[in-house]
């Protein structure tokens, strides 16, 4: 890229980065602030959303489109979006200010830490949207059962997950996941747009998304749960490929 772009496009991040600083509904802590506690873990409800409405969270969220999306569908339920990049988390907190939703907010974290912001049961669906696929190093994937250990923490039982993504491999694995530990897998589809018309499936897109889809790469979805015939110290772990 030429010199002047680079320059003004670091300029424009850095501006997005300043500005997230100033809203409300987008938070920050590091690894230090974290270790002494998060003040909104378990009160998410009580005291951001002042609601007793269900919290939906969008993990790899990049823009929020999801988070977004829903949050103006579905007025009595909450949303947040958890990204570890603030220059694409900026777009959708953007939306939200000049908007003025309330049922939403933004975390950029590592999805690694979800369990220092949320407690047991404070979760009651996850979406993985477009998540990068990792084909090389299972344990990022976030279908991963190193991930779904930290989602069961938070979750509340029979919690959803969704997971729509272009990755034909990445969705094979997330089905061989559900079937390795006999979790309840209630919907899967290798292309929504011909088996699905209506729902949010179909009628919210991200940006990733639009790119794949003017590809005309298949969209694959699925819903499952998480269930509870595992104890809650048992750690989940896949049988190691030779
Ligand atoms: C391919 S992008 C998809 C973004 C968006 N969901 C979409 O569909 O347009 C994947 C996103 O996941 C985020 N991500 C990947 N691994 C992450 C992790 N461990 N913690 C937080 N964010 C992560 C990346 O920063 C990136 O924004």
């Amino acid at each position: 890229m030429h010199k002047k772009i680079v320059k003004r496009v670091a300029r424009h991040k850095l501006a997005q980065f300043a500005e997230n600083e100033t809203f409300a509904h987008m938070f920050y802590r590091s690894y230090e602030e974290l270790q002494k506690g998060f003040f909104l873990k378990g009160k998410w409800k009580q005291d951001y959303f002042k609601n007793d409405y269900p919290i939906t969270l969008e993990l790899g969220c990049g823009k929020g489109e999801y988070t977004v999306g829903m949050a103006k569908k579905y007025l009595k339920r909450n949303f947040i979006g958890i990204d570890l990049k603030g220059a694409r988390l900026w777009h959708g907190a953007k939306i939200v200010q000049q908007e003025g939703l309330k049922n939403v907010a933004f975390i950029r974290t590592k999805i690694d830490q979800l369990f220092s912001f949320f407690d047991a049961n404070e979760v009651a669906e996850i979406w993985l949207t477009f998540s990068d696929p990792q084909p090389k190093i299972e344990r990022r994937r976030l279908s991963s059962p190193r991930f779904l250990n930290v989602y069961r923490e938070i979750l509340v039982p029979n919690g959803i997950i969704h997971q729509k993504t272009d990755n034909r491999e990445l969705f094979d694995y997330t089905l061989e996941v559900v079937r390795h530990f006999d979790f309840q897998l209630d919907y899967f589809s290798y292309d929504i747009y011909s088996d699905r018309k209506n729902g949010d499936a179909v009628e919210i897109q991200t940006f990733y998304e639009k790119m794949f889809l003017k590809e005309g790469i298949p969209i694959n979805y699925m819903e499952f749960r998480l269930n509870d015939k595992f104890a809650d110290n048992d750690l989940l772990v896949l049988p190691q490929k030779d």
